[in-house]
């Protein structure tokens, strides 16, 4: 039985994509056979942070219209063995999703897999209903912003009453929060929410905090998942995140402001 993870949170551009990808990758190193699907049709971002856009031939649109078998759309990745990615059509329109194409496939895919990341698109629309439909768990990315923060929480609104699992009364949705972006050196300067103001707003468990971190910009522009890059704080902290989604107990990291000593202030940039 595969538990089903939707990646999801409201506002646009806080770092889904980038999450979707790192979470599924460090899941699969960890020995878990994962697929991570875009649910974001028209965009297409999954298989770029992924680096296999280039493979691209069918997509999720094509499997629930019936043009394209699951196998002949998923992608194995090129890095990691049990990791899967399914494609969004970039062209499509965004109704060509439906909840019942849907429910197929993550049937089908059910019986083969551990885990299944749902990437939503932004928004509390359609699309971002469907993505979440399903799940087991939320993974709702924050970033630490008054707009982001209150978006997360219209999601959280819309995980414990617009999914399966609230219509029919079962457990509910597992919600998880990961902050992403996060910049102790604007946190402490009052640009940004403090870590402990977040979870005083959103009062979930915390899973993970990623810092803003130009190790992300790198992996994707190379079109290779953070979580490869374990020698950067983004990377841990994504593989931290991963054990935690994974039941360990792992301390909190890169939430605090490191003053630079001197040789770093002289060679190693400023706060930023
Ligand atoms: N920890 C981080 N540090 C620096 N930049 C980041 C970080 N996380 C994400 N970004 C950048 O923020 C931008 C948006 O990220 P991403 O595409 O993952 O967000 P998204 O929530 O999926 O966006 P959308 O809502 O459009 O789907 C990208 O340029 C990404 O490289
Ligand atoms: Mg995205």
């Amino acid at each position: 039985m595969a538990k089903i993870i939707v990646v999801t949170s409201g506002k646009g551009g806080v770092g889904k994509t980038t999450s979707a990808a790192a979470i599924a990758t460090g899941l699969a190193l960890r020995g878990n056979k994962t697929i991570v699907i875009d649910f974001d049709v028209g965009l297409r971002n999954l298989d770029l942070v992924m680096g296999c856009e280039r493979r691209v031939v069918y997509d999720l649109v094509n499997v629930i219209q019936g043009e394209a078998g699951l196998n002949q759309a998923m992608i194995r990745d090129k890095r990691v063995d049990n990791l899967f990615i399914l494609p969004a059509s970039q062209t499509r329109d965004k109704d060509a999703l439906t909840s019942e194409g849907i429910e197929r496939v993550l049937e089908e895919l059910n019986k083969d897999f551990d885990y299944i990341l749902c990437d939503s698109p932004a928004g509390i629309e359609q699309g971002a209903q469907l993505a979440m439909y399903y799940a087991d768990a939320a993974v709702v990315v924050t970033n630490p912003e008054v707009s982001s923060v209150r978006d997360s929480d219209r999601i959280l609104g819309l995980l414990a009453s617009k999914t399966r699992r609230a219509e029919r009364g079962e457990d509910p949705v597992k919600e998880h929060l990961l902050i992403t972006r996060y910049n102790p050196a604007r946190v402490d300067d009052g640009d940004m929410l403090n870590l402990e103001d977040i979870r005083e707003i959103l009062a979930i468990d915390l899973i993970g905090l990623i810092p803003e971190s130009e190790a992300v910009l790198r992996a994707s522009n190379q079109g290779i998942p953070v979580a490869h890059d374990q020698g950067s704080d983004a990377g841990q902290a994504y593989v931290d995140t991963v054990s935690r989604l994974l039941g360990e107990d792992v301390p909190l990291r890169f939430h605090e402001y490191q003053k630079k000593g001197l040789l770093s202030r002289m060679f190693g940039g400023g706060r930023r």
